[in-house]
């Protein structure tokens, strides 16, 4: 059967797109002001992944695509926030995002955090009202919800982005960046092919199988963020290359060097590849992504 993944992309970027366009637009209840600068970041080209990752989980599992959007919505809410704090000067200090002005090089410091605030707590709002699901998948959508929290939470993504700001200039180990990148990155990858299959009530061999895929495609992802950071170049990244080496980051490159590093996200992406076997064919939009994932450019 013949599958392309660039005609994939392209019509759920489409679907992610025109859903996240609806969840904004009526902005009459929020002050002028932080209504733009939430836009301006959300709205800025960034590739969909989580939310493209979480119909294609959708799928594999055998949830309607409409059951799913919203949960789509708030994980690109959810990774949207993070990016304009993670970007603040108290942070990472970056000027470029998604290939232009970062939000509080924008609209000041003041409203990129509550931008930040705003996207998160949106979320939650948008993901856990039931009038959004049709009314069998009810039952779980209080678990769903309560794994987004703990996987974007400090357990999860917020923790991990601690440690990384705590970790700046120390000694690199394999098992810190290791523990760092699943947190600050693959904890909200997992979440985001895990959520559809709580909400489509799998039984827990699949749950597991779509756990292990999550986590192994998660921190595949982020190695290869760092290994651009260290090869690629600015324009195509739409961020600063040579920021992580700059800021003394503890990298996969910092730790390991760059040739390992990339044997690591093919033997992590073999993983996340394999973990599908349950799924069958049904899984194959999933799979071609953690290929490109680990191929990815920008
Ligand atoms: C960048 O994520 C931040 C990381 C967690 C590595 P993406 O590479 O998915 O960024 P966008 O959404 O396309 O801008
Ligand atoms: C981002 O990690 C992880 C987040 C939770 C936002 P990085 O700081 O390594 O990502 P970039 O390189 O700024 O996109
Ligand atoms: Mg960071
Ligand atoms: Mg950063």
């Amino acid at each position: 059967m013949s599958f392309s993944l660039k005609s994939y992309l392209e019509q759920k970027r489409f679907v992610v797109d025109r859903a996240l366009r609806q969840v904004f637009k009526d902005g009459s209840d929020c002050p002028k002001a932080l209504w733009g600068s939430m836009k301006y970041s959300l709205f800025a080209g960034g590739k969909r992944l989580r939310p493209v990752l979480c119909l294609a989980s959708a799928e594999a599992v055998g949830l309607p695509q409409k059951e799913a959007l919203r949960i789509a919505c708030a994980l690109e809410l959810i990774h949207t926030y993070s990016l304009i704090h993670d970007d603040l000067p108290a942070l990472d200090n970056d000027d470029y995002r998604r290939g232009r002005k970062t939000n509080h090089k924008v609209f000041g410091e003041a409203m990129a955090i509550l931008a930040g605030d705003g996207l998160l707590t949106y979320a939650f709002e948008w993901v856990s009202n039931p009038a959004g699901y049709g009314a069998k998948y009810h039952k779980k959508l209080p678990q769903a919800v309560h794994e987004l929290g703990h996987y974007a939470g400090y357990p999860g993504m917020v923790g991990g982005q601690v440690d990384d700001v705590l970790a700046e200039r120390q000694k690199p180990t394999l098992s810190k960046v290791l523990s760092i990148h699943r947190r600050k990155t693959g904890a909200l990858l997992l979440s985001s092919v895990r959520l559809p299959a709580v909400l489509a009530g799998v039984p827990r061999p699949k749950l597991k199988a779509m756990t292990d895929f999550g986590w192994a495609a998660g921190l595949a992802f982020q190695v290869v963020d760092d290994i651009l950071n260290e090869t690629g170049d600015s324009k195509a990244l739409g961020k600063k290359a040579g920021s992580d080496r700059e800021r003394g980051k503890m990298t996969y490159p910092s730790a390991i060097g760059l040739e390992k590093s990339k044997r690591e996200v093919a033997r992590f992406t073999q993983k996340a590849v394999a973990a599908l076997k349950p799924f069958g064919v049904k899984a194959r939009p999933l799979a071609e992504l953690a290929n490109y994932m680990a191929g990815r450019t920008n």
